[in-house]
């Protein structure tokens, strides 16, 4: 299936998955469900949400098995979002081409539904009766999201990035957190995917992880690139903010150049662990590719 077809199809499950689970903006708290709805249902690409259902479908997992998962990881991504953008964080003021949700809301109502968006996907996981599968494995998710989450994964990549502005980096601490807070979510949903099937096969766990950690740093390193090369109405976020705030990034240390071959040679190394995989791992491919190739 050509990607482009793909990722398309992705995009209007998870818009359909996100309308039947988010809760309606005239339930009370409307002002919290409302901004909830602002930041997920804003175009995000979908890209962790696409990992679960291409890693799931190339095992033959059943999308009764995928919806609830690809649905949490964009979940959480979404909170990660709106508090990445708050003040005392990056204090941008666009988000896929809106205003972030402390700027459209306030930003106590911004905290508040990053932690119930955050929530929301930890309950949906644990307990949603569309999710058909064994209690065991569904603890097995629950425990990976959270540490993918938690201050060993995400939130603690966010606290490093946070440690590490306005001061001088060396390229481990800086990939050490890159990893952290942007590869730990995209590990997740590959590992979800995963676990979704009946695969249980210590080689392709091996190079699926392989993949994913390669794809996910190389995905963070091509945002830095970005926020220099593109502008500001294709990324829907400000461009140069990364500058602006005196972020540590892979550009900043390494030069735009010697950033984008490590993202390329990344990328390389992602697609060699899906040479060994003995299924038809094309969309996984053409997802790696098109990590370096995007414009947003
Ligand atoms: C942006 O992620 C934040 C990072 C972790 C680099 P995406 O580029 O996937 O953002 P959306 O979801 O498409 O807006
Ligand atoms: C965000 O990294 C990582 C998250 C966990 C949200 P950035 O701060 O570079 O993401 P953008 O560029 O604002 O989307
Ligand atoms: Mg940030
Ligand atoms: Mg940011
Ligand atoms: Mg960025």
């Amino acid at each position: 299936m050509p990607h482009q077809y793909f990722l398309k199809q992705v995009q209007s499950r998870v818009a359909t998955l996100l309308e039947a689970h988010l809760p309606s903006g005239n339930l009370e708290p409307k002002r919290l469900h409302q901004a909830m709805r602002h930041s997920a249902l804003n175009p995000g690409k979908r890209l962790r949400p696409a990992l679960v259902f291409a890693t799931g479908e190339m095992l033959g997992a059943a999308p009764s098995k995928l919806d609830i998962p690809a649905l949490v990881v964009e979940l959480i991504h979404a909170y990660s979002l709106i508090h990445d953008d708050l003040p005392c964080m990056d204090d941008d003021d666009l988000r896929r081409g809106l205003p972030t949700c402390h700027i459209a809301f306030d930003e106590a109502t911004a905290v508040l539904a990053g932690d119930a968006l955050q929530t929301l996907a930890f309950e949906l996981l644990a307990g949603s009766k569309v999710l058909n599968i064994a209690a065991d494995i569904r603890l097995q998710m629950l425990a990976e999201l959270s540490q993918a989450s938690g201050s060993l994964g995400m939130g603690g990549g966010q606290a490093i990035d946070l440690e590490m502005t306005d001061r001088a980096t060396d390229l481990t601490t800086l990939e050490s957190m890159h990893r952290m807070k942007t590869g730990a979510l995209i590990n997740v949903s590959v590992k979800l995917g995963y676990l979704a099937s009946d695969v249980r096969d210590e080689s392709v766990l091996q190079n699926l992880q392989t993949y994913s950690e390669s794809l996910g740093l190389a995905f963070q390193i091509w945002d830095d690139v970005l926020d220099i090369e593109a502008d500001t109405e294709t990324l829907g976020k400000p461009q140069g903010s990364d500058q602006a705030k005196n972020k540590s990034t892979f550009p900043a240390l390494l030069g735009l150049d010697g950033a984008k071959q490590r993202a390329k040679a990344l990328v390389e190394t992602a697609l060699a662990a899906l040479h060994e995989l003995p299924y038809n791992s094309d969309n996984l491919a053409a997802f790696a590719n098109y990590i370096i190739q995007r414009r947003y």
